[in-house]
């Protein structure tokens, strides 16, 4: 398929999104080297970051489609961007957690690095001006982010679904699936399904055997060699999954 990219409609933190010449329910979307942390208060260019995150979130997005996890998945158009389909966004941050790290581990003075019983899923209210909160589902729905109790149950369900998938996806190539973050929206026909992206940005990824970090983290906390790591998330997924590559 041939696309003529339109207007841009929206520069994101971590993407540029274009509309479509004569296609009313998919969007252009462009990965960027920019990497910001704690809500862009910390910012850098980073040469061939958003390369990276657009090849490793397209092999991802194509494993949980034949998961039957719904996405708004349609095409890679370059090694930088893809076609995807027009979602309504829904502003909850969907974090799942399989270890205790980050924010949760410093809430409740927990030591980083410690399994949980069972995977928490937890929101966030999305609204940069008041640092995107944690929220209850009680407070989602008063604040209209989600419809009902039935739309956070069924993010709950696929946030699950998708926690399952990637631990598989994840082991195959040594690494630890700590903590992620999605985004959900609804489709014009009415389908809630994942948007956004998943990649070192939006993952605490360890190495299985070191500990040793291979996302954001090493950007946020200044551990250097962000780059390499991204990389070597990229080369082994190519290397044990190069059927979605
Ligand atoms: P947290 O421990 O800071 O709450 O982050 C949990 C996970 O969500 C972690 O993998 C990083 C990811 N995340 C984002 O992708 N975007 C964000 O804005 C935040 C706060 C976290
Ligand atoms: N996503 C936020 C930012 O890009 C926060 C973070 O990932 O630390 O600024």
């Amino acid at each position: 398929m041939s696309w003529e990219k339109g207007e841009r409609i929206y520069d994101g933190k971590g993407k540029r999104v274009y509309a479509l010449k004569g296609h009313n329910d998919v969007l252009l979307q462009e990965f960027k080297n920019q990497l910001t942390a704690f809500n862009a208060v910390k910012v850098s260019e980073l040469d061939g970051k958003g390369e990276l995150n657009c090849l490793i979130t397209t092999a991802i997005f194509k494993f949980l489609g034949e998961k039957h996890i719904p996405t708004h998945f349609v095409e890679q158009t370059s090694t930088t961007s893809w076609v995807t389909k027009k979602l309504d966004m829904i502003p909850l941050e969907v974090v799942v957690r399989n270890i205790l790290a980050g924010s949760t581990a410093k809430k409740f003075a927990i030591e980083e690095g410690t399994p949980l019983e069972k995977p928490l899923v937890e929101f966030y209210y999305k609204k940069d001006e008041l640092n995107d909160p944690f929220i209850s589902d009680e407070q989602a729905l008063m604040m209209k982010a989600a419809q009902s109790q039935k739309d956070l149950d069924t993010l709950k369900s696929y946030a699950l679904a998708v926690n399952k998938a990637l631990i598989e996806f994840f082991h195959k190539c040594g690494i630890k699936l700590v903590d992620f973050k999605l985004e959900f929206g609804v489709s014009m026909d009415g389908q809630i399904m994942l948007g956004d992206e998943i990649s070192p940005d939006s993952c605490r990824l360890w190495d299985e055997i070191t500990n040793e970090k291979l996302d954001k983290d090493r950007f946020r906390r200044d551990l250097g060699q962000v780059k390499e790591k991204y990389q070597e998330v990229w080369t082994r997924i190519q290397k044990e999954w190069s059927s979605y590559v």
